[in-house]
């Protein structure tokens, strides 16, 4: 089993937070490279911020992390690294083609294959906005152009902050299995943030259930349904057991986490 990313002991408090509490603490974790995980869990348990540190954004205050054997900021100066963070962040002057050309044009590893802008355009459904600029899309459309740039570069750790989370139902699905195919053909390992209990189920091989307050790992859930995910297994009775399963460890999280007095669901 060939190490994709390990987190050991990782402790994180955001310089100059008001709060006493580190963002994250204790946080061990072992993804074999090629597996796709989710981290589900509560606003504010720190799962962008973990994000932030695999991708060498932010660094961990202890603990080592490392990614492919390699230290974040190593594997993302290989360009091994492909991110779409939780609100897009475009160039407003290029339009989306160019937007989705860049990173080819300026973080291409030598020999390596990349997509043509106009194909990952199509991948993601926007084949029709590519001369359009940033401020003429909407949220979904934006996350998307984010989506296929991330894409573009064939990155061996693709890291994605709740990438369909302004999208449609038909279109966050249809983006799902397109995500899956990809990740299928190359050699990929996929760190995914959701909210959504379904989309950790039919995309993950496993589940990283946290808890807040300071950021924990609570539970990690083996997703043990067959691939590829079609519509029979989709639909099929394991999968209805599994989001119980989540949604069950994300109700303790969620209590572990100290919610406070007036936020109680109804
Ligand atoms: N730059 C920062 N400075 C200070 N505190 C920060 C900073 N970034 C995040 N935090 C704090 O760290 C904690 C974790 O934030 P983070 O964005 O990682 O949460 P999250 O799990 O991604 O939440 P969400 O689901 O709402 O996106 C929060 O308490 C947040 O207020
Ligand atoms: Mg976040």
């Amino acid at each position: 089993m060939t190490a994709g990313i390990e987190v050991r002991g990782l402790t994180k408090r955001h310089p100059g937070a008001r709060l006493d509490r580190p963002a994250l603490q204790n946080i061990d974790l072992e993804i074999p490279h090629r597996q796709f995980v989710s981290l589900i869990g509560p606003s504010g348990c720190g799962k962008s911020t973990l994000l932030r540190i695999l991708a060498g954004l932010d660094r961990a205050d202890t603990g080592q992390v490392s990614l492919l054997g390699r230290s974040p900021k190593q594997a993302s100066r290989r360009k091994a690294i492909g991110l779409v963070s939780q609100t897009p962040a475009l160039l407003p002057w290029l339009t989306v083609r160019q937007n989705v050309a860049l990173p080819g044009k300026v973080n291409r590893r030598a020999g390596s294959k990349i997509d043509s802008p106009d194909e990952l355009l199509r991948a993601v459904g926007l084949e029709e906005s590519a001369d359009q600029y940033p401020h003429e899309l909407s949220g979904g459309m934006l996350q998307r152009v984010a989506v296929a740039r991330a894409l573009g570069l064939r990155p061996d750790v693709l890291l994605m902050d709740e990438p369909f989370s302004a999208l449609d139902e038909f279109t966050r699905e249809a983006l799902q299995y397109q995500l899956l195919g990809l990740w299928q053909q190359r050699a990929t390992t996929v760190v995914f943030v959701t909210h959504s209990v379904r989309e950790a189920v039919v995309l993950s091989d496993r589940i990283v259930v946290m808890s807040a307050r300071p950021g924990r790992i609570h539970e990690v859930l083996d997703v043990d349904l067959p691939r590829p995910r079609d519509r029979k297994v989709v639909k099929g009775p394991h999968m209805h057991d599994l989001e119980d399963r989540v949604r069950a460890s994300l109700q303790s999280a969620w209590k572990a986490g100290a919610a406070p007095d007036d936020l109680v669901p109804l």
